[in-house]
């Protein structure tokens, strides 16, 4: 164990920060949107918000609480609260979800630190929806170029994570986030204005409940907790260098409120221009996004500009993510194995690049990747550690852990109602539904 070396935040706004740059990424703005559109549109943006407030914030309060009160990595947490058990498992579960998604994760930031690339040479100028999908289709179809990018996304994120806790991850959040929302806001007023935004709305926000199905509910459930970096330990590492004093509530409020904000704001971009640009929103994949704003971008004066900032934000808010993922794969390396933070961040680093290379190759891996990790691996491990923390950990720990150095108890029961029975019973019975055991 090397507690001297394990790091802390320079304080709450640190951590909440550092939470929020994990929370918010691609899963915002590229798989939020094509999530939406491939499950009916309005029924599943319902559906998300329940599973963010009833699952999803509980359980990233859960998973702080292990983390602060352990102050370990999510195996050597579970260890520590619970010796000789088996609940380390879920920890090893967490671990191998963060290879799984940080695989692929990469690879989805490579599309964009390429069209960055394109975008700041000029070259990103399709004038039509389909030259644009072209464009695309181009990019997916090379291995060379997305395996270029993806190693370069995972170098980029492998030096930030060996340069440590506060040097690295905690400077690099405090900076971007609030631009991109600025950002996203200037695209909501083009997009709002766009001939047929008013179908665009409709579609993402009307609930159609009939074209949801128990696997539309599972992706809400599985998009919740990719969005919230929830159910593998990310946030019980990061939990794990926060101290005492400081309210988990009130961060976990907070980080919820951004993320979902910064989600529906893509939505509310994203719909109206699909509608306008003439695009089939159940039949655009993972490409839509990369497909719809370059288009949009075009139409714009000082395009090129505005496209190269737009790509800058969405890279580095994949990369914050990015970077919360291959954390919990080192540290456990540090914590259980003893390895230097130098050599676990090389190390994992450089194992999930290959193992993104299969993503690289074919985009039906990726998407199979993304469905083991989001629709299973996540709710699953999401599932354990509500248990844990409602069920096992001591009654009298939780209660003193939630209340922290603050005293302020506000919304204990409610929390704890959700993760004693709502947040296991939901994860249980659309897991059960979805493989067809009702
Ligand atoms: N939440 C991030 C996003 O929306 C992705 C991510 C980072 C993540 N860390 C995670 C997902 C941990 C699941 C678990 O892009």
């Amino acid at each position: 164990m090397s507690g001297v070396s394990r790091g802390s935040w320079s304080g709450q706004v640190g951590f909440v920060l550092a939470a929020a740059g994990s929370a918010i990424g691609l899963g915002n703005i590229w798989r939020f949107p094509f999530a939406t559109s491939q499950n009916g549109g309005g029924a599943f943006v319902l559906v998300y918000i329940a599973a963010v407030v009833l699952v999803g914030m509980p359980i990233l309060i859960s998973e702080v609480l292990i983390g602060r009160s352990a102050q370990r990595n999510p195996v050597g947490a579970f260890r520590a609260l619970a010796p000789a058990s088996a609940w380390p498992l879920v920890g090893m579960l967490g671990v191998s979800a963060g290879f799984v998604i940080l695989s692929y994760y990469a690879v989805v930031a490579g599309w964009a630190f390429n069209y960055l690339v394109a975008a700041a040479g000029g070259r990103l100028t399709a004038p039509t929806t389909a030259g644009a999908q072209r464009v695309f289709d181009s990019l997916t179809g090379s291995a060379g170029r997305q395996i270029f990018w993806e190693a370069v996304f995972m170098v980029t994120t492998i030096v930030v994570v060996a340069r440590g806790v506060e040097a690295g991850i905690e400077r690099a959040s405090k900076i971007l986030m609030p631009l991109l929302f600025a950002f996203l806001l200037v695209l909501l007023g083009y997009a709002l204005t766009s001939p047929r935004a008013g179908e665009g709305l409709e579609f993402f926000l009307r609930p159609r409940f009939s074209e949801l199905g128990w696997g539309g509910v599972l992706s809400a459930l599985g998009q919740a907790f990719f969005s919230l970096s929830l159910g593998m330990g990310a946030m019980i590492t990061y939990g794990s260098y926060l101290e005492q004093e400081h309210s988990v509530v009130k961060a976990a409020g907070l980080i919820v409120t951004m993320d979902t904000a910064i989600a529906i704001l893509a939505g509310l971009v994203i719909f109206p221009l699909v509608f306008t640009y003439g695009l089939d929103p159940s039949a655009a994949g993972p490409g839509l996004v990369f497909v719809i704003l370059p288009e949009a971008f075009v139409r714009m004066p000082a395009s090129g500009f505005l496209a190269t900032l737009f790509f800058a934000l969405l890279l580095f808010a994949a990369l914050t993510s990015a970077i919360s993922l291959l954390e919990v794969v080192v540290a456990y390396l540090i914590d259980e194995l003893d390895w230097s933070r130098a050599t676990s961040s090389w190390g994992a680093g450089l194992v999930i690049f290959a193992l993104g290379i299969p993503s690289a190759l074919s985009g039906s891996f990726l998407g199979w990747a993304d469905w083991i990790a989001s629709e299973l691996m996540l709710p699953i491990g999401g599932l354990f550690i509500a248990v844990f923390v409602a069920w096992i950990l001591p009654a009298t720990t939780v209660r003193s852990e939630y209340e922290g150095a603050s005293g302020a108890i506000r919304g204990f029961r409610a929390w704890r109602f959700c993760v004693r029975f709502v947040a296991p019973v939901a994860v249980a019975v659309i897991l059960l539904q979805k493989i067809g055991m009702f």
